[in-house]
């Protein structure tokens, strides 16, 4: 197995830059695409601090359905446009809220989560599943982080 570790004190885009090199070798290769998730989702918090839950929800049968995931357990199924993930999924948008309570219609699956980030997957412009991201902190999340997951999405999905 690599040896996986971010440079310390590095910019946010050039952490994200290694965040993705890491999951596109940790996934080089290997056609399954639950492997391939749950290396991301433990990779995701290696390189992102200051995070409660980070993992992805797959779109089956026009709901969102729990993913590989690092984290406490999480809610299983979520309607389209239900909810931060669902939000993203049904507009094909990242959803970057810095305080989860001001959301309407937010799913609390961990009450410490404050602020979440939502990246949609999509394969073929589809979208295929959201990354998700939720932290502890309150407005945790930057126009940089949204930039940096939606490269990890674009490098991964063709491997999911
Ligand atoms: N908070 C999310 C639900 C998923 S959990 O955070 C893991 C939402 O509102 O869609």
């Amino acid at each position: 197995m690599h040896t996986i570790e971010p440079t310390p004190g590095q910019s946010k885009p050039d952490l994200y830059s290694e965040l993705v090199a890491a999951a596109l070798a940790l996934t080089d290769g290997e056609p399954d695409g639950i492997a391939n998730m749950a290396n991301v989702a433990a990779l995701i918090p290696m390189f992102v601090g200051e995070l409660n839950w980070a993992g992805f929800y797959r779109l089956q049968q026009g709901e969102l359905v729990l993913g590989p995931f690092w984290g406490k357990p999480a809610c299983i199924r979520i309607a389209l446009g239900q909810g931060v993930c669902g939000t993203a999924a049904a507009l094909s948008q990242t959803q970057l809220v810095e305080d989860v309570h001001t959301f309407a219609g937010h799913i609390a699956c961990d009450s410490a989560s404050r602020s979440e980030l939502v990246v949609p997957v999509r394969r073929a412009g589809r979208v295929i599943a959201v990354i998700d991201l939720d932290s502890p902190l309150l407005a945790r999340f930057d126009a940089e982080d949204a930039a940096g997951i939606e490269a990890l999405s674009a490098a991964i999905a063709g491997r999911i």
